[in-house]
Order: C-alpha cells, then structure tokens, then sequence
C-alpha cells in the first residue's frame, strides 16, 4: 500500500476521480473496518481541506437504544453522540438518504459542533438495508455541496467492508 496520497488540482469531478482509485489501494487487503474508516476521513479530508470530514456509527447505547456515536474523523472536536432523527446526521439515519445541506442556518435541528460550519452533507452507509454509519463533511463556506459530491461519496462509502 502507497502511504502517500496525490493531490490533485482541478475541479470537483477531476479531483475525485484521481482520489477514488486511491482510496481503493488504501483498502486494499484490509478488511479492518475501523482502519478503512479513518484513511477515508484523512483522504478526504487532505484532497479536498474541508473542515470536519468523519463518521457517525449507528451504535446501541448503555439503554439499548441504537444512537450514532463519533468515529474516526478529521477536523476539530466533535459532538459524540446523536440520536435518530436529530440534526443533519440523525435525519440522514432515520431517512436513509444523503442530506445536502448548503446552509446550516436554513436547516431545522442542525447540530453545530463547530460554529465554523457553514454547509454540510451527509451520506448514509448502507448494508443489508440498514443504515450502519453516516458519513458527514462540513465546509467553512456555504453551498459546497452537490450531487457529484453525492454520487461520489456513496460511490466511496460503499467500497468500505463494514
Ligand atoms: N452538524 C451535524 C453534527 C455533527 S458535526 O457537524 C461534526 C448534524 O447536524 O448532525
């Protein structure tokens, strides 16, 4: 595995297009999920500079009750635990669908861990019909996201083995 991650300048498309084959390699052979998770997190988080890129994973609480608890992430300190149905990342759960979301503000329940945010997305991870993870990207600036982030990101979260 080539430890060494290349950047790439160019737009969206291009840039994900040169980081897709290398988050491949960078799971190649390993079957570690914990460890696939955080070399996506840092992959993304190195191509691309966003604020927070990291996983929320759907995890049962000391009362049984399923909630998402913080993964391997990059970007500052983070809330540890959201329930269903809560901010960006709980409504993405409970919907079973990725969020876009180009205005925190505009957003109803959006759970600010860092006042920096401005927009987010969130991708749900997805096996056996059951949402297992989210993955959650924030950026500093507004209206960073949009469906080629989409298509690439569930693109991405599913070659991880879970
Ligand atoms: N903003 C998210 C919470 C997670 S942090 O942004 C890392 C939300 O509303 O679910």
């Amino acid at each position: 595995m080539a430890e060494d991650l290349t950047i790439t300048t160019g737009n969206k498309t291009e840039q994900y297009q040169s980081l897709l084959p290398q988050i491949k390699g960078l799971m190649e052979g390993e079957t570690d999920t914990i460890a696939n998770l955080a070399n996506v997190a840092a992959a993304l988080k190195e191509q691309f500079g966003w604020l927070w890129v990291g996983f929320y994973i759907v995890r049962s609480a000391e009362n049984k009750q399923e909630e998402l608890i913080v993964g391997p992430f990059q970007g500052p300190v983070a809330c540890t635990r959201i329930r269903k149905g809560k901010g960006v990342c709980g409504t993405s759960w409970a919907e079973a669908k990725t969020v876009i979301v180009p205005d925190v503000e505009q957003f109803p329940g959006h759970i600010a861990c860092s006042s920096l945010s401005r927009s987010e997305i969130v991708v749900p991870v997805i096996r056996n019909n059951k949402v297992v993870a989210v993955l959650d990207v924030d950026s500093a600036e507004l209206n960073q996201f949009d469906t080629t982030d989409q298509q690439y990101l569930e693109e991405i979260v599913n070659l991880i083995p879970f």
